[in-house]
């Protein structure tokens, strides 16, 4: 089936030049059969973030649906924080739990992509939006093809030799969560060194696999690492780079970790209700446990 025709049959829309398109008028509810989950991935692929609009999706539903794209991370990483019913989906909420703020209300409060400080860091996550705020609450998403695809020769070489290592420590918020949780976080998730350019296995496309939440590369000191660390940081992030979402309830905002990387912005009333549902497409093994570095 050629690209035209199944974007044709699924009604895509482009929301951004760098990334994303919305998938109009499928009911992402019913079974929908292999050939559809290839259509859909084949857009994803291209625009890297695909987003179904107006959609009342059960905590199930997400699931169900997001099943079709692989085996679902049961969050055993961050084991606080799922859905009390259904542990395929993370809460990412401002409601109260158990009468206290929810230790997830500043998730994703730097730029990221889905953990990359485990040993199967994300391939995609779904996020399901099922309350907002009347205005902001957005997420921005990075094309991180393009950001490796515009460095000069030089510097992609550089760059295809390195291990980032990923830090848990560095996800944004972090120390305001309950301690005894977080100290078992950090004890789940030790540092772990990803190569610093991640090969798409689908599509073979190359991308920068750089974030806010690398402490250094490997083999080089924090304060050596730090300036090409934030050059590639900036460099991925520069507004011509990203796509940046505004929720409306009912949507289903979905992107792939492996070329994109997103940060959730707190550019809202906190007393405003925001409550999400992700479901995470485990990714493949990758990367060494990093001590003493
Ligand atoms: C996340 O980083 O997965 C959360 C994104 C969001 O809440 O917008």
């Amino acid at each position: 089936m050629g690209s035209k025709l199944q974007n044709t049959q699924l009604g895509t829309s482009p929301l951004g030049y760098a990334l994303g398109a919305e998938i109009e008028g499928l009911d992402i509810s019913l079974n929908l059969g292999s050939q559809i989950y290839e259509a859909i991935n084949h857009i994803w692929q291209e625009h890297h973030v695909v987003v179904f609009r107006g959609k009342h999706l059960q905590p199930r539903d997400i699931v169900f649906f997001a099943e079709g794209f692989g085996d679902l991370d049961d969050h055993a990483s961050t084991p606080f924080y799922r859905h009390p019913d259904v542990p395929q989906l993370l809460q990412i909420t401002n409601r109260l739990i158990d009468g206290k703020p929810s230790e997830t209300r500043n998730t994703g409060r730097n730029w990221h992509s889905d953990y990359s400080y485990t040993g199967r860091p994300a391939a995609a996550s779904l996020l399901y939006c099922n309350q907002c705020p009347p205005v902001g609450g957005d997420t921005m998403f990075a094309n991180m093809v393009r950001a490796y695809e515009s460095l000069s020769g030089t510097m992609k070489g550089i760059v295809d030799n390195l291990h980032a290592v990923y830090d848990v420590s560095l996800t944004a918020g972090i120390n305001e969560r309950d301690a005894s949780k977080t100290a078992e976080v950090r004890r789940l998730n030790p540092p772990i060194a990803h190569p610093a350019v991640r090969v798409h296995p689908r599509s073979g496309k190359r991308a920068l696999y750089v974030s806010e939440r690398v402490s250094h590369f490997h083999g080089m000191t924090r304060a050596e690492s730090k300036p090409l660390i934030e050059f590639l940081c900036c460099h991925a992030t520069q507004p011509e780079n990203v796509y940046r979402h505004n929720w409306r309830e009912g949507d289903l905002v979905c992107w792939d970790n492996r070329t994109v990387m997103h940060i959730a912005l707190a550019d809202f009333d906190q007393n405003q209700p925001r409550h999400m549902l992700r479901a995470t497409i485990l990714g493949e093994d990758s990367g060494f446990v990093v001590r003493d570095e």
